[in-house]
């Protein structure tokens, strides 16, 4: 499926847009913290580097510890060397640093904001960011409500003079639904909807965004899209890391809250989305939003007959034995966290009846590993069964055998499309053997895709919300997991661990599938 025209279009330009970004002052909450380093420096760094930042534009770093400006910047650069994927230059990093600025101070403190107002009216004077303010939260969620009452309180929420002022608010937003809703109410007290930006990394990226081109730029796909050809869908977020580190993060969130929430249940809104009427936020985000809307609440009775929890004992994951996730630094010896989870969904609109949606999550399995698997119902007579090879077998109350169809979107790696579809074997007999199309973007466009954070960050400064979490849509992701939460509190725990490292999780999960006729992909 290799393009028969060189593609020349955007991809290739990368993320030039025809609008180049305002002048802006960007502040970053928790700026000496792990996203911050991981891959917001890096993603900055090579905005610069190609170009996309805004001209005029400066950093404020604000944290806890007592740094400098000049010692701050020489930990962003550490940084930028350790984790960017555009190499360091050491003339351009002088001057991309002549724009960074540290203000220390605790987040509840009034006088941290007097600071930050006062380091960004000298940026304004300096550097020309001309009162164009954008607040990234990367901090716990525990303090995106405080920051945004000082905000506000410090005047640095108001739009004056025509200058815009916009929030990005990492995830998790929330850890339940009514501490969403509530983190919503102080949000939205404060600030417009159209400030603020409640980022899911996941939408940033390319093969992401590519779910609705594929989708609704190609005619051929979109008629079989429905309950009608669909047997049923599969959708797999599998790292093979563990818990890195974030034990203590991890105790209070597992897959549940950390992967499930936001970036598996986008997954599934993208792909079974209506078209919307046009490529903006308000259009892209209200089809989005009925997705999430036609899943049904479980109840707790649902809970059990649909979900799986599991966690990950010692195990092997790329040769090399790993320990067990109560053994991590930071975990309870007895933690009852999930680490592992599967859950068969189903959309309840006229386009999904009765087509299972399967998802699964997962730390320590064999791979890293994100795609989406559509997988199309047989024909309806298993004609060359007769006339040639064995006739494929039928899943029991399923309607996809062994043979069907199958439609592979690779989100990551080795990123691209895979069809599978039945193929004479050579020879005299009409035997079928399942056969692959692939396309991959590395051999079809030869650039190395932009980091999501590049992308979204970009977007922001541009005001351009479309691949942002809007209000409607957490609280809805909120209530379904929320209700998967309280079904697991009236159930006993399973008795965890219960997978190994390097496996594709717990036998249960296995058994999810089986229930229905089907067995979860090895991808
Ligand atoms: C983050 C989770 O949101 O996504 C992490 O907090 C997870 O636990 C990460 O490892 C996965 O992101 P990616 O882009 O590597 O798939």
């Amino acid at each position: 499926m290799t393009p028969a025209i060189p593609a020349t279009g955007v991809f290739r330009e990368g993320l030039a847009r025809e609008e180049a970004p305002p002048p802006c002052g960007l502040v970053i909450f928790g700026a000496t913290g792990d996203l911050a380093r991981r891959k917001l420096l890096p993603a900055l760094w090579t905005l610069s580097r190609s170009g996309l930042l805004p001209a005029r534009f400066a950093i404020v770093g604000v944290a806890r510890g007592g740094l400098d400006d000049a010692a701050f910047a020489a930990e962003m650069k550490a940084a930028v060397a350790e984790h960017g994927r555009t190499p360091l230059d050491a003339a351009a990093w002088d001057a991309f640093a002549t724009g960074l600025r540290y203000v220390p101070g605790e987040f509840g403190d009034p006088a941290t904001f007097d600071r930050v107002k006062a380091v960004l009216a000298e940026l304004d004077a300096t550097r020309g960011t001309a009162g164009n303010r954008l607040f990234y939260f990367a901090t716990p969620p525990s303090f995106a409500a405080t920051l945004f009452e000082r905000l506000d309180a410090a005047g640095l929420l108001d739009e004056v003079d025509g200058a815009f002022a916009r929030v990005i608010v990492e995830k998790p937003f929330g850890r339940d639904l009514d501490s969403a809703r509530a983190l919503n109410a102080a949000a939205l007290a404060v600030a417009d909807e159209r400030q603020i930006f409640r980022i899911d990394h996941y939408l940033g990226k390319e093969t992401v965004q590519n779910i609705l081109v594929f989708r609704f730029a190609n005619a051929i796909f979109e008629p079989l899209w429905n309950h009608a050809y669909v047997d049923h869908v599969q959708i797999t977020v599998g790292e093979s890391i563990g818990v890195e580190g974030r034990g203590k993060f991890y105790e209070e969130a597992g897959t549940l809250r950390d992967i499930v929430q936001n970036h598996l249940l986008q997954l599934v809104a993208l792909t079974a989305m209506e078209p919307p009427v046009a490529f903006d936020a308000d259009a892209v985000r209200d089809e989005k939003i009925k997705v999430l809307r036609a899943i049904p609440v479980p109840n707790a009775r649902e809970v059990t007959l649909t979900t799986v929890r599991g966690q990950y004992d010692a195990g092997a994951t790329a040769g090399a034995d790993v320990a067990g996730y109560r053994s991590e630094p930071g975990v309870a010896p007895d933690s009852a966290t999930e680490t592992y989870v599967a859950l068969k969904l189903s959309i309840d609109n006229w386009r999904w009846a009765g087509t299972p949606f399967y998802v699964r999550a997962g730390k320590r399995l064999p791979k890293r590993v994100t795609e989406i698997a559509i997988t199309f119902k047989d024909v309806p007579h298993a004609f060359f069964g007769r006339n040639g090879g064995a006739p494929a077998a039928r899943a029991p109350g399923g309607g996809a055998g062994p043979a069907a169809n199958v439609l592979a979107l690779r989100i990551q790696p080795e990123e691209g499309i895979s069809l599978r579809f039945g193929s004479k074997v050579p020879g005299s007999r009409l035997d079928v053997e399942p056969v692959k199309m692939d396309f991959l973007y590395g051999r079809s466009f030869g650039v190395e895709p932009p980091e999501a954070y590049e992308r979204l960050l970009l977007d922001a400064f541009l005001g351009d919300s479309t691949l942002f979490i809007r209000r409607d849509e957490v609280e809805a992701a909120w209530g379904l997991v929320t209700a998967v939460h309280r079904g697991w509190a009236d159930q006993a725990t399973p008795a965890f661990p219960n997978y190994e490292a390097g496996t594709w999780g717990p036998a249960a999960a296995d058994a999810l599938l089986a229930r229905d006729g089907r067995a979860w992909r090895r991808p």
